[in-house]
């Protein structure tokens, strides 16, 4: 059977067909891969513990989907095409053939260093091919990757690294942002002082930066590729084996690891990257998503790996050299799908049109948003400028929890409208609730989403703590997967994404914690408390607005600004330093010690003309004072 839709109706009928018959359809879709074993069941569920099983006791792994089966028909297309940080730099391409030559050849280097089925591996690495053979390499003998974005600092590193054991770090020399270079290993270096579960560092040279090589634990990429094989059969995985785990911060404690299984969530990604984007065989398609989040697992290396697709790969960030950067590199690969986040629309769009007119942008046939609501006005523009009014852009609503894109037009077929990612995917079944619990059923209707039925990519456990992954997600309401977010059915019962509903912010898309960054800030000796809010921010979506109370007099106001910055910039890493930070005399409390957040956002806000009910302070006196405050 053919996975592809291909009209509106078609759409209706597909996803009519999902919802009546499930396991029916998903095993359709599921038709199209290469198994070692099919399933017995296609499916086993409750939300209650939760428990959810798909392709039960199917054997697979999941590389030889996304690079063995293309060899025959594709080997020498390339797979990925490197586009390097500083333009004068050579673009390097890895064919079918090649990829996998190299996925096999690093399979037998972490065999060496007695990496086995199911051992954990991390990878700390720059966006260069190495980091995606790396990731498959792991996925080829069974290992579980979790991956760490390199911006994260020493301390969130070390978090992650012990959270699931690691006994292997794959890192480099260093890495080029733009102009900067980052010192990785050094930070690895700091990180395994206190990771005593690591054996083994593999380090690629990128940056040439001078490193300290531990004997006994730290290996070079080059070295050890030079005396492997490239002969590597792939391990045989179960269905539900981990294929990784991705840390991702919510509204309480440390981010969690969230876990992602073989099968489903190969048949999910494959199906709707074919879907959303329409992709077609031969499409270039350009995900600028980093390694280290999940568009950058599932929709710049697995999914497109699984299509066949020639992925642009880049290293960079979209203002280096100039404002131009990716409209060059559209240009120079031509690319037919692009798929990138609003605030980097939002910055680009600041820049005005003269970085964008000397490109022929005319490949372009398909464009992404993903990560943040996109506000009406970057939409627009991204349609008439990027677009020149012929590509339709697929605004795509998901979550690292969901794996895949749930809520989302398809390219061409589905009516686009700005802000609004419309409708469900085949599979999916989102409801609106009430703070009651009660669902808003019908159009025009507003509350908090939820879906209802599993979908084969979702998220089956937080590592080492199923009870957390219950709690967080299966616990507010009954028998739902519960999002964090709000989100709004109009007339016409399109969705549109309003926005967290809990305390995590999207922060440029990154996804951070309020409670993660209040950690930071308290860390400071001086620090008494803290409570940090979003507020809109022209770019970045949501700026990061820091109320601290301190026993610090008002001339070191300043000093001690340094040192919370320096604390989340070491703790966290640079993406949580606060925009604003206001010194308060106390934060805004209720007799049972709650801080009222509610207050603070919209004094962040700037709103301060209705602060609702204060009444049931135990002083409101502060939140006067905290009005006629400034932050610096
Ligand atoms: C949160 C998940 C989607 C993968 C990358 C981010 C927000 C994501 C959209 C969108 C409005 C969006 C939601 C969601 N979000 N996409 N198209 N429109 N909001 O994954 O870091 O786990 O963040 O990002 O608030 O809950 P993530």
């Amino acid at each position: 059977m053919t996975a592809r839709i291909s009209t509106f109706e078609q759409y209706q009928e597909e996803y009519k067909k999902s919802i009546e018959d499930p396991e029916g359809f998903w095993a359709g879709i599921a038709e199209n891969f290469t198994w070692k074993k099919k399933w017995d069941k296609v499916l086993e569920w409750n939300f209650k513990e939760p428990n959810i099983k798909w392709f039960l006791n199917a054997k697979l792994n999941i590389t030889e989907n996304c690079i063995d089966r293309h060899l025959a028909h594709k080997g020498h297309q390339p797979a990925i095409v490197w586009e390097p940080n500083d333009p004068s730099e050579k673009s390097i391409t890895l064919t079918y053939n090649q990829l996998h030559e190299q996925v096999c050849t690093f399979s037998n280097v972490l065999k060496k260093q007695g990496v086995k089925k199911g051992d954990r591996v991390c990878i700390y690495m720059p966006m260069v091919p190495e980091a995606a053979v790396a990731m498959l390499a792991c996925a080829r003998i069974g290992a579980v990757h979790s991956v760490v974005f390199a911006g994260f600092s020493t301390q969130s590193l070390s978090d992650r690294i012990n959270d699931c054991n690691c006994e292997v770090v794959i890192t480099s020399d260093g890495l080029f942002r733009g102009a900067k270079t980052v010192e990785l290993k050094k930070i690895v270096d700091e990180a395994l002082a206190v990771c005593p579960c690591v054996r083994n560092v593999i380090v690629l040279k990128r940056t040439g930066t001078p490193v300290e090589m531990k004997e006994g634990r730290d290996i070079y990429w080059t070295e050890e590729m030079q005396n492997s094989s490239g002969d590597c059969s792939s391990e045989e995985m179960d269905s539900e084996d981990m294929l990784y785990i991705l840390y991702t911060s919510g509204s309480t404690g440390k981010p969690k690891g969230v876990v992602h299984t073989t099968a489903g969530y190969m048949v999910y990604t494959w199906y709707s990257f074919l879907n959303v984007f329409q992709y077609n065989d031969g499409d270039v398609y350009w995900c600028t998503a980093d390694i280290g989040w999940v568009t950058g697992h599932s929709y710049t290396v697995y999914a497109p790996l699984l299509a066949g697709a020639t992925i642009v790969m880049f290293e960079g960030i979209p203002v280096y050299p100039d404002a131009g950067r990716f409209w060059s590199v559209i240009e120079k690969h031509e690319v037919n799908i692009f798929y990138t986040a609003p605030t980097a629309i939002r910055s680009l769009m600041a820049s005005g049109l003269d970085f964008v007119k000397p490109y022929d942008l005319g490949s372009l046939r398909v464009l992404g948003s993903v990560g943040e609501p996109i506000n009406e006005e970057a939409w627009i523009w991204y349609n008439e400028n990027i677009g020149k009014n012929q590509c339709p852009i697929v605004d795509t609503w998901w979550q690292t929890e969901t794996g895949g894109i749930l809520i989302s037009p398809l390219a061409g077929i589905t009516e686009t409208k700005p802000s609004y990612a419309m409708l469900p995917l085949p599979g999916v079944q989102p409801v609106l609730l009430d703070s009651t619990g009660h669902e808003l059923t019908g159009n025009a209707v507003e509350g908090n989403l939820c879906i209802k039925f599993p979908w084969p990519s979702m998220i089956r456990t937080t590592y080492g703590d199923h009870e957390r992954c219950r709690q967080t997600y299966f616990d507010t309401y009954p028998n739902m997967y519960f999002t964090g977010d709000g989100c709004r059915r109009d007339a016409d019962g399109d969705y549109r994404i309003i926005g967290r509903v809990d305390d995590v912010l999207k922060v440029s898309g990154h996804r951070l914690g309020t409670a993660d960054i209040e950690d930071a800030i308290n860390h400071c000796p001086e620090v008494v408390e803290s409570a940090v809010v979003g507020y809109p921010h022209p770019v970045k979506g949501q700026g990061i607005y820091a109320f601290v109370t301190c026993d610090k007099a008002e001339h070191e106001y300043a000093a001690l600004k340094q040192d919370i910055l320096h604390n989340v910039t070491n703790l966290i890493g640079p993406i949580a330093k606060p925009d604003k930070i206001q010194f308060v005399r106390g934060l805004p409390k209720t007799r049972s010690g709650k801080i009222m957040r509610r207050i603070l956002r919209k004094i962040a806000e700037g709103d301060t003309s209705n602060l609702g009910d204060t009444t049931t302070l135990i002083d409101p006196t502060v939140v006067e004072e905290i009005k006629n405050g400034v932050a610096s």
